[in-house]
């Protein structure tokens, strides 16, 4: 553990204890540097973790405080869920159906449903970019655009990993009908049925029911909502178990919220490429962060083409244009042809139009406005739970529904997500896993 992350965690343990009580002012820095004996960017990145555990809240010109939505005493943060001790068959489609189905009712706020306020999107700007580059697209579009798909589009995506720092060949980044389909590809990709792969616990339901449908069998590694995922559960997981990849959120992780540190994603990266074990990275919510720059996904430090960096503009900008890619470093021609196989190419127009937007529309201030509300919707939630709303559970999964009433302003935060321990995993294992 870092000088930072153990700064931050006995900070953490302070406010969960209630010795930090809500609204109080987290120590100045200096106190700090004096108190522990460590350098101002220490104290800096402890704070920040803290923020991104949504423990604190930064107040401008004045400091930092403790969240209302902070863990207070009396209340526990779940700790990090058991594990499968043996791989296993998945079966959860049925819960995942009937789920979604319960969280079209307008009363409740729908925490299985991931996706920012429609409202809270460009709209009217993108149909002019979609408009304008339908103008001008060439009847040849229909084959030049074919997997990897739109040139400029890709060249913009390369363009937005330089903006983090990294060099990411357009070459290697395959468009794809949404992330969804991006982690499908790049699964298929890497498996055979009957193999296994490493999945997060609790995870995102997607990964479970790629993995039921390619008839390949789980492995769950712990997720710890602070801190991540397990990595030493991991490296014991890959011992015992004949691991052919790993499909893992390393950005406020799908349902916890909890980002790996740097450390982490370096280590998670090192530890897979020791196996030549491919990681399938889901990075969906990386561009929805609160701090100054986007949490450098794990991609970033792989030397040995293993990753595979999954995305979309669902998210952010465009949901129902189902627009995503992967960057899938050494598994790129596969991916491609996965995708030429399934369902032959994303939508062309839309590849055009997004494509011109990025160019011409003004994303990364659309982002900045994308944040600031999601970060005002983050905190009138917090709001709401200190006056009295209620996590439900809905039936057997861990997926909490807060009941808040039709008109809750906080329908639609980014982090309303689905995940659940694979509970269901096999008819034989149910008595084990139910909670
Ligand atoms: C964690 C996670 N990954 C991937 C996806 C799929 O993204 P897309 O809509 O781009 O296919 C979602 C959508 O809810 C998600 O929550």
């Amino acid at each position: 553990m870092t000088r930072y992350e153990a700064l931050a965690n006995a900070m953490a343990a302070e406010i969960r204890s209630g010795s930090l009580a809500v609204g109080a002012r987290m120590p100045s820095l200096r106190q700090l540097i004096v108190q522990h004996g460590v350098s101002q960017s220490t104290v800096f990145r402890a704070y920040y973790l803290l923020e991104e555990w949504g423990l604190i809240r930064a107040q401008e010109r004045s400091g930092y405080y403790v969240a209302r939505g902070a863990a207070v005493s009396g209340e526990r943060m779940p700790g990090p869920a058991r594990t499968l001790a043996d791989s296993a068959k998945v079966d959860i489609s049925e819960l995942v159906f009937s789920v979604l189905e319960a969280a079209k009712h307008p009363g409740v706020v729908p925490l299985g449903s991931a996706f920012p306020s429609p409202l809270l999107f460009p709209l009217p700007r993108l149909a002019k970019s979609l408009a304008q580059s339908a103008r001008l697209i060439s009847p040849w579009s229909t084959v030049v655009d074919l997997p990897p798909g739109n040139e400029a589009l890709r060249q913009q995506i390369a363009l937005r990993y330089l903006g983090m720092g990294l060099s990411q060949s357009m070459d290697e980044i395959v468009v794809t009908n949404g992330a969804l389909e991006a982690l499908n590809l790049c699964l298929m990709a890497v498996t055979r049925p009957g193999d296994v792969v490493a999945v997060e616990s609790p995870g995102f339901y997607a990964a479970l029911q790629a993995i039921e449908r390619l008839d390949l069998r789980a492995v769950e590694i712990p997720v710890d909502p602070l801190t991540g995922l397990d990595l030493d559960a991991l490296a014991q997981a890959l011992d015992r178990h004949p691991i052919r990849a790993c499909w893992f959120m390393t950005n406020y992780q799908n349902p916890t919220g909890a980002t790996l540190s740097l450390e982490k994603k370096k280590a998670l990266v090192e530890l897979l490429a020791q196996r030549d074990v491919p990681l399938i990275e889901d990075d969906i919510y990386g561009e929805l962060h609160f701090q100054a720059d986007y949490p450098l996904p794990a991609i970033a430090f792989d030397k040995k083409g293993l990753v595979m960096h999954c995305c979309s503009f669902s998210k952010t900008l465009a949901p129902g244009y189902r627009i995503g890619w992967a960057a899938a470093g050494g598994f790129t021609d596969k991916v491609q042809r996965l995708k030429l196989m399934t369902t032959l190419s994303a939508s062309i127009p839309e590849q055009a139009g997004i494509a011109d937007y990025l160019q011409h529309g003004g994303y990364d201030k659309h982002l900045r406005k994308l944040r600031a509300a999601l970060r005002a919707q983050r905190d009138a939630m917090d709001a709401q739970r200190g006056a009295g709303c209620r996590p439900a559970f809905a039936g057997r999964c861990r997926q909490a529904v807060i009941s808040c009433g039709s008109n809750s302003p906080t329908r639609s935060t980014r982090w309303n997500c689905t995940g659940w321990r694979s509970n269901r995993v096999s008819a034989s294992r149910r008595g084990q896993f139910s909670r």
